[in-house]
């Protein structure tokens, strides 16, 4: 299965299960260098008028620094069978690990627009997602409303290890599906 372009509009993505149960991998960088990880955190919508895509993204994460040198970042959604790939890109980092290699992931780069470096995803995708950094925000503790949420998410192995919120717009959508 290839993966070609579709509108944002086309998606029939259910956000609750697509991140939270299923898990997606964001990947930035260029044919030079990229990393990925696994998030099941995020959501699609609709901000500044646009369709967008929104990832929240520990400081401590190597992808984060690939994420915060490129302009474009992807979230792909992968066909069902590559658990154990989700599984790796989630609990190893690329600081330590050649993530692509030791996933038996294949990665292909997309067009993010014209006159823009392509960028990374992976040819096991059902669904990708092609963001452009639009709104970039560090979770701060003192903007906390949920009392709970400092201990339960910022404590332990993770204490002070905030997460950056990032809004991207959809640029392009590519899916697997057959039309
Ligand atoms: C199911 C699952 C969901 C995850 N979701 C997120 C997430 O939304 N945000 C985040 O910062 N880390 C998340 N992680 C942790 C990162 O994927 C993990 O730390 C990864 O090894 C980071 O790799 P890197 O250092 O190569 O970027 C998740 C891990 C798993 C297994």
């Amino acid at each position: 299965m290839s993966l070609h372009e579709i509108s944002p509009t086309e998606l029939r993505l259910k956000p609750f299960t697509a991140f939270d149960r299923d898990w997606a991998l964001v990947a930035a960088g260029d044919e030079d260098g990229f990393n990925m990880m696994t998030v099941s955190w995020g959501g699609v919508g609709t901000f500044w008028q646009r369709p967008v895509a929104t990832v929240y993204i520990r400081s401590s994460r190597y992808t984060k620094t690939f994420v915060d040198s490129h302009d474009l970042f992807s979230v792909s959604f992968l066909t069902p069978g590559h658990r154990k790939a989700l599984n790796l890109c989630g609990t190893v980092s690329g600081r330590d690990v050649d993530k692509v290699a030791k996933s038996g992931l294949t990665s292909v780069f997309l067009s993010g627009g014209q006159d823009v470096p392509e960028v990374p995803s992976f040819a096991e995708a059902a669904l990708v997602l092609i963001c452009r950094k639009a709104l970039v925000i560090p979770l701060a503790p003192e903007t906390f409303i949920d009392p709970d949420a400092k201990d339960a998410m910022y404590g332990g192995a993770d204490m002070d290890n905030y997460h950056t919120m990032y809004i991207g717009y959809v640029e392009k959508a590519y899916s697997s599906a057959t039309k």
